[in-house]
């Protein structure tokens, strides 16, 4: 199965302990060994919005914001790759393109963000498109797509199952309610919607999940392709 994996960066490196790192690579080595092909999109988290906190009070500009964003989304797709021990291109890919030359030469790919303008959720489910991915895995801290912030509202239902349309419907009325936090971003669902991809929204904090999810144990949300 080729698949696409996106971490978040508060699910890799919430505070750059090597033994979590090294658990997701450790994960991402099983699913090679097992026979798939593994795409890794890598985010920011924590670090990267405290990066972008201190850069705004500077007075920084929105672009130049995600310009510092995607700078810590390659400090940890480094460290993840650092952590492999499977044929993993040495340097992050910068762009999709280069991802899926790596692919395409067996080994695994492994980036951050791109441009300025969207989250590496979107980069994600771009790669999934242009790889033609069997499957996407979301491994977000929280355990699937709810219909409201299970934060806040202690009413907040999970989907297990989602078409992508209904993924689309759900994910924006979230990010329509200030303060809110969508697992997934608006862009990222609007592409999966488009391709028919498969996805699986889960909580990645243990990556065995992120393997069971490939296997087809899926605990989490999952989005299937509308008729
Ligand atoms: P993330 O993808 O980590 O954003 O990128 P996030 O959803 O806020 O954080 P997680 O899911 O908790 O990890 C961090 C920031 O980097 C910029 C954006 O500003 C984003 O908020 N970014 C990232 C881009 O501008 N372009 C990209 O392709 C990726």
């Amino acid at each position: 199965m080729r698949v696409v994996v996106s971490i978040g960066g508060s699910v890799l490196a919430p505070d750059l302990a090597a033994d979590r790192v090294e658990q997701h690579a450790a994960a991402i080595d099983e699913l090679v060994a097992d026979g798939h092909e593994v795409a890794v999109v890598v985010g920011g988290g924590d670090v990267a919005r405290q990066y972008i906190g201190t850069a705004r009070d500077l007075g920084a500009t929105e672009y130049d914001l995600d310009a510092l964003g995607i700078d810590v989304t390659r400090l940890n797709a480094r460290l993840l790759v650092t952590a492999l021990e499977s044929s993993a291109t040495p340097e992050p890919a910068e762009t999709h393109e280069a991802a899926r030359a790596s692919l395409r030469r067996g080994e695994v790919a492994v980036m951050g963000g791109t441009v300025p303008g969207h989250t590496t959720d979107a980069v994600s489910a771009m790669l999934a498109e242009m790889v033609q991915a069997d499957l996407l895995v979301y491994a977000t801290s929280v355990p699937g797509v709810f219909s409201a912030d299970p934060n806040v509202d202690d009413d907040a239902e999970r989907f297990d199952t989602l078409s992508a349309s209904e993924l689309v419907d759900v994910i924006s009325s979230i990010e329509t309610t200030a303060g809110s936090n969508a697992p997934v971003d608006l862009l990222a669902t609007k592409i999966i919607e488009r391709s028919g991809l498969r996805a699986v929204v889960l909580d990645g904090t243990d990556p065995e999940r992120i393997v069971a999810a490939v296997e087809g144990a899926f605990d989490g949300t999952e989005v299937v392709p509308d008729d």
